[in-house]
């Protein structure tokens, strides 16, 4: 198992590739990303569609295997663990939002949420499960099933998922995406209350710059490298750089 090179970092990648495909028909997803993230930050990903954000996640999270690189949680090398290993780490360590929920579709909208709990082998705290959905908008919806929610509900119960478990790390895939701003508005204050007052970490990819200006941080990616970062970002200057976002591949960091 490596040692850590960014001592204090909860989730860190070196080098992360991943390849699609073989021979002529091959496409690059990630070439080559160093990303380290420390305890109580608010990190956005952003960049075109196709530029691997999602790719990067799903390789952070362990849910996927790099073609190259190393990915390191609380500074354990988890890139070669089995997928049993990996799988339990991941319910242990990383909330996970996906960009298409992903929620059982036989399970209400409160079992869905108390799922990792009962995952983990918790008792589910029924308390904390409504809580979480009252938070999220949903306490009316708690005996729904995923079918009977609209996109944006159900993206909300898959919020309250990811963090009902406290996690070390939250992995979410445009948490935002199907949710109109005053929503919208209430799960961002959301995660920036978990990094805020839990010290967890957040690694959130968004196409909306006023959600990332809620991050401490903004990695922006394109063609699967990280072609700049901007700190204490605001929405008008995310908007503006997304539209440079050819110059700063000019001039890359990566
Ligand atoms: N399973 C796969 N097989 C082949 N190519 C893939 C696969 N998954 C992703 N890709 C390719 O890898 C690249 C990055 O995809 P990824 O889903 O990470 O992009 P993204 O930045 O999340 O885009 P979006 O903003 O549209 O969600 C794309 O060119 C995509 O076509
Ligand atoms: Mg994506």
């Amino acid at each position: 198992m490596n040692s850590p090179t960014t001592a204090s970092a909860a989730l860190e990648v070196h080098g992360l590739t991943r390849t699609y495909g073989e021979g002529a028909g091959a496409a690059t997803a990630l070439g080559g990303v160093d990303l380290a993230f420390v305890p109580g930050t608010f990190t956005a990903v952003m960049g075109p569609s196709g530029s691997g954000k999602s790719t990067f996640l799903s390789c952070a999270a362990g849910l996927e295997r790099p073609t190259g690189g190393r990915v390191l949680v609380d500074g354990h090398d988890i890139t070669d663990w089995a997928e049993n290993d990996r799988t339990r780490l991941r319910r242990e360590r990383i909330g996970f939002v996906f960009q298409g929920f992903h929620l059982m579709p036989y399970l209400t909208a409160e079992q869905n949420v108390a799922l990792p709990l009962r995952l983990a082998g918790h008792r589910p705290d029924r308390a904390r499960v409504a809580a979480l959905l009252e938070r999220v908008g949903l306490a009316d919806r708690a005996r729904h099933l995923p079918g009977a929610l609209s996109g944006g509900q159900q993206q909300r119960v898959a919020i309250a998922r990811a963090l009902v478990t406290e996690p070390a790390v939250i992995l979410a895939d445009e948490p935002t995406g199907a949710l109109d701003s005053t929503t919208a508005r209430g799960v961002l204050a959301l995660l920036r209350e978990s990094v805020d007052a839990l010290q967890q970490t957040v690694v959130m990819v968004t196409h909306d710059p006023v959600a990332a200006a809620y991050a401490d941080t903004v990695v922006f990616l394109v063609d699967g490298r990280v072609a700049g970062r901007m700190d204490r970002p605001t929405a008008d200057a995310v908007a503006g750089q997304l539209t440079h976002l050819s110059d700063l591949v000019a001039g890359g960091v990566s």
